[in-house]
């Protein structure tokens, strides 16, 4: 649809979690002028969800090095070592800005910031806040410092689609706006900078840790942009996400890798810790280890979930560590002091996405991405624990870096327009919960190429129906809105992360393939890259 209204900027953030609220503080700081615009309120959004903490080598005896080692390992052969190195020496600096700023992290009787230990770390690494609130209170924190800068920001706005000038350059984003008085409607900021932070996908699955806003609109933004897009098949499974039912769907409440790095066991219906003799670091191996180690778990007895026990910890160290976590499973009729936490996987992190260099550059000029909806090279095919939130700030501060270095000129209105590509036809509201069975099923932690297949053919099913009633002339059309966007961009995003999926026929990283159950070195050390909008070349 056509905008109602514009207004214009030197840059439009687009998302409001580290990545998104960090980026927008500094480029207001470099004298930008800078619009923020979110899907729902300001605080929404995966960011608020973390638990664990911020990864950074920030303890005695700790190196950048180090932590450059176990992220490479996570990555099982794909991470891109210079983001890798620059995320870590970049890293415990960018941790004492966002303190600067005013995020407050739980520190010990000596005044240090207090560390703990996840999956794949070799050292206590990950700082916290709240104990097990560490997400809450970075956001806090962002989202006060842009409301003490005043920054410009359009809560419940959608992003639409990308805007480009006549050289195909960014030139804004067109949005859909609901209940924000003067910029109601569809609408648009036009700027030549844009910087995507949209969050991640998790809601192409039925059960995920992420909140309900996480439907991939970045991605499939910058699909239809015309942009490329790399490593979708990498999804990567939290472990232990509390237990609620085989057929509880939506977002789910998680239980923090910091549980484990304080000495919880994982254990089978008779008490036994099957991880040992599985990883060196037994619980604390990588991340798609112990998903892995649980679902083979689960498959061998014939069970729905594990259990994760950490009685011992007590009612103390419960109450103090892991507030959020005691509240939740207590809200669950379940009591970690005096019984073991029913757990199982979810989808929980989309390692691939929107391809960037080193200062967060798309492959269209003036487009940006950082944060979950990126695909910086750090990641490989399995992100190490409590490295997202580090990301979303290492590189936020350089792509604000680098707008404020270019500050290319403002575009002339006349010339903007959406970014040409093949029109999307507009999915109805009620297919959503069809595309997380679809996915599910056929692409979830255990993947093969008949079950892949099977996912393909449903939503290329899916996408012919709607194709078809786009063409009805209105008698079906879908109406456009909120809804109807998010669940066209999942199955956009769903379609994409399928393919590649059947593409990379080998298991590494968080990608499971039970029929190709090897890692295989001379097919797999590719990137699987996507480009499907308006030709750029
Ligand atoms: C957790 O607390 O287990 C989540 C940390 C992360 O996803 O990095």
């Amino acid at each position: 649809p056509a905008p109602g209204w514009a207004i214009d900027a030197d840059v439009v953030v687009v998302g409001s979690g580290v990545a998104g609220l960090t980026a927008a503080l500094r480029c207001a700081a470099a004298g930008l002028d800078t619009v923020v615009v979110t899907k729902a309120r300001l605080d929404d959004g995966s960011t608020r969800w973390a638990q664990g903490g911020i990864a950074a080598a920030l303890g005695e005896g700790d190196t950048p090095e180090q932590h450059l080692d176990d992220t490479l390992v996570a990555g099982a052969g794909l991470c891109d070592e210079e983001a890798v190195r620059t995320l870590v020496t970049e890293g415990p600096d960018a941790v004492r800005r966002l303190i600067t700023t005013g995020a407050h992290f739980d520190t010990t009787d000596s005044g240090d910031i207090a560390l703990t230990r996840e999956g794949g770390h070799h050292r206590r690494r990950i700082a916290h806040a709240g104990g097990d609130a560490t997400g809450a209170e970075i956001s806090r924190a962002l989202v006060e410092a842009v409301r003490e800068a005043a920054l410009h920001t359009i809560e419940n706005a959608l992003v639409l689609d990308l805007l480009t000038d006549a050289e195909g350059r960014t030139a804004g984003v067109s949005l859909h706006v609901m209940g924000e008085g003067q910029h109601d409607g569809v609408g648009a900021v036009r700027a030549p900078s844009v910087v995507l932070a949209t969050g991640g996908m998790g809601q192409v699955f039925s059960a995920t840790t992420n909140p309900s806003v996480s439907t991939g609109d970045g991605v499939a933004l910058a699909l239809r942009a015309g942009a490329e897009v790399s490593d979708l098949e990498f999804v990567q499974f939290h472990p232990t996400v509390l237990f609620l039912g085989a057929d509880s769907e939506g977002q789910q409440p998680l239980v923090s890798e910091a549980v484990r790095g304080e000495g919880a066991h994982l254990v089978d219906a008779d008490g036994v810790r099957f991880m040992l003799g599985q990883h060196e670091l037994a619980e604390l191996a990588p991340r798609d280890i112990v998903a892995k180690g649980i679902t083979r778990r689960m498959h061998e007895k014939g069970a729905e979930h594990m259990y994760l026990d950490a009685r011992h910890f007590g009612a103390a160290m419960w109450e103090q560590r892991f507030p959020t976590i005691l509240a939740a499973c207590r809200s669950h009729g379940i009591d970690p002091v005096t019984e073991p936490i029913p757990v199982a996987p979810a989808a929980h992190y989309a390692s691939g996405g929107v391809r960037t260099d080193l200062r967060g550059r798309t492959t269209v000029p003036g487009l940006y991405a950082c944060g979950e909806v990126a695909c910086t090279g750090v990641h490989g095919a399995n992100r190490l624990a409590s490295n997202s939130l580090l990301e979303g700030l290492v590189f936020a501060e350089r792509i604000a870096a680098d707008i404020a270095e270019v500050r290319p000129p403002r575009t002339e209105p006349a010339e903007v327009s959406r970014a040409a590509g093949d029109p999307v036809p507009l999915l109805a509201p009620e297919a959503r919960t069809a595309i997380q069975r679809t996915m599910t099923r056929g692409a979830g932690v255990l993947r093969s190429a008949g079950s892949l297949a099977a996912a393909a053919e449903e939503l290329e099913a899916l996408h012919r129906e709607a194709a078809a009633d786009a063409e009805t002339d209105g008698a079906k059309a879908v109406v456009p809105g909120v809804d109807a966007w998010e669940v066209t961009n999942l199955l956009l995003v769903s379609r994409v992360l399928v393919a590649a999926a059947r593409d990379r026929e080998e298991t590494r990283g968080c990608h499971w393939r039970e029929d190709r159950p090897d890692r295989d070195d001379a097919q797999g050390r590719r990137h699987l890259v996507v480009r499907i909008g308006p030709d750029r070349t």
